[in-house]
């Protein structure tokens, strides 16, 4: 196990972060030294960082607490994986600048981060900032990522539409699309991979197709896939695949929270333990459509909702290959 370098980590340059909201310097409390847990995995989705003037920006703050807590965890996650939506709203190259030193904070507490594509994402800006997703996509053109977590692998896939040479303030489309060379490349990987794998992205699985065929058919069908995670909704539900009758197995999806935009707002926390992936909840805040202490918005539901969802989780079983 790895020990990771904890206590004052400091945030600084113009992509630094406050609490607050300014991509401005400051530091970051993140207590003691702690051991990684290499079957642990934080997941994080749909961070929303805006690093313009215009606009919401509590978002920022939003992430900033988000890591202090994950820096706070004993033991500490051993990856983080991000479902996406990392911009605001029109991919623009300062909401990457300043969410990358959050990003930045896990990595150098010895917790890499591997990012997927949302809607909200712009692929070429996000390259001008990560470049190395460039070198290490799985297919050209595309962002997709395979993460190796020991007993488990996820598969991040990359559902925005080729949407690189729309304008500055256009969000593109909303529903995800694979790629006809990533649907070759899934058709072909998924039927055989290796060990148990959960296939992951940022949109729904009812939106994404592998040879014209809608993509949870492949998901059901492929003996080592142990289930789809996606943000996009903002919530945390579950749902199954089942792809008619004649199937003798069902596999479930998950949705995970938002870290700060609105709707759920948390992350949430992998661990595998012998034949099963455990996914718990951890849900910060409830908020629609903004947390402003100021907006009129009736908060009764909003309580209702933080409470019944503490303490949810979602266990996988694992294939046995
Ligand atoms: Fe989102």
């Amino acid at each position: 196990m790895n020990v990771s370098r904890r206590g004052f980590l400091w945030l600084s340059g113009a992509a630094g972060a406050s609490f607050a909201g300014g991509c401005a310097s400051g530091r970051l409390f993140t207590g003691g030294a702690a051991a990684h847990d290499p079957n642990l995995t934080v997941f994080l989705s749909d961070i929303h960082v805006n690093g313009q003037k215009e606009g919401d920006v509590f978002q920022r703050g939003k992430i900033a607490e988000t890591v202090a807590e994950i820096l706070k965890l004993d033991p500490l996650p051993a990856r983080a994986v991000v479902f996406g939506d990392l911009a605001w709203l029109w991919g623009n190259k300062m909401d990457y600048q300043c969410s990358a030193p959050y990003l930045k904070l896990l990595e150098d507490a010895g917790i890499p981060v591997t990012v997927g594509m949302g809607n909200h994402d712009r692929r070429s800006t996000f390259l001008e900032v990560h470049p190395k997703y460039a070198r290490t996509t799985k297919v050209p053109g595309r962002i997709v990522s395979v993460v190796d977590a020991g007993a488990v692998d996820f598969l991040m896939l990359d559902g925005l539409q080729g949407t690189d040479d729309r304008g500055p303030k256009d969000m593109g489309p909303v529903p995800g699309a694979l790629s006809k060379d990533q649907q070759d490349w899934i058709l072909d990987a998924l039927p055989k991979w290796k060990k148990p794998v959960f296939v992951c992205s940022h949109f729904p699985v009812h939106e994404l197709k592998a040879g014209g065929k809608p993509l949870d058919k492949l998901l059901v069908a492929s003996p080592n896939v142990a289930g789809y995670i996606h943000g996009h909704d903002h919530r945390w539900y579950t749902k199954f695949m089942r792809k008619g009758w004649a199937y003798t197995q069902i596999k479930r999806t998950l949705c995970l929270p938002s870290t700060g935009h609105w709707g759920d707002i948390g992350y949430a926390l992998m661990r595998t333990e012998g034949d099963k992936a455990v996914v718990t909840l951890r849900q910060r805040d409830f908020y629609y459509p903004r947390p402003d202490p100021m907006d009129p918005a009736d908060r009764t539901l909003w309580k209702i909702v933080v409470r019944e969802n503490q303490g949810l989780s979602c266990t996988f079983p694992l294939p046995r290959g």
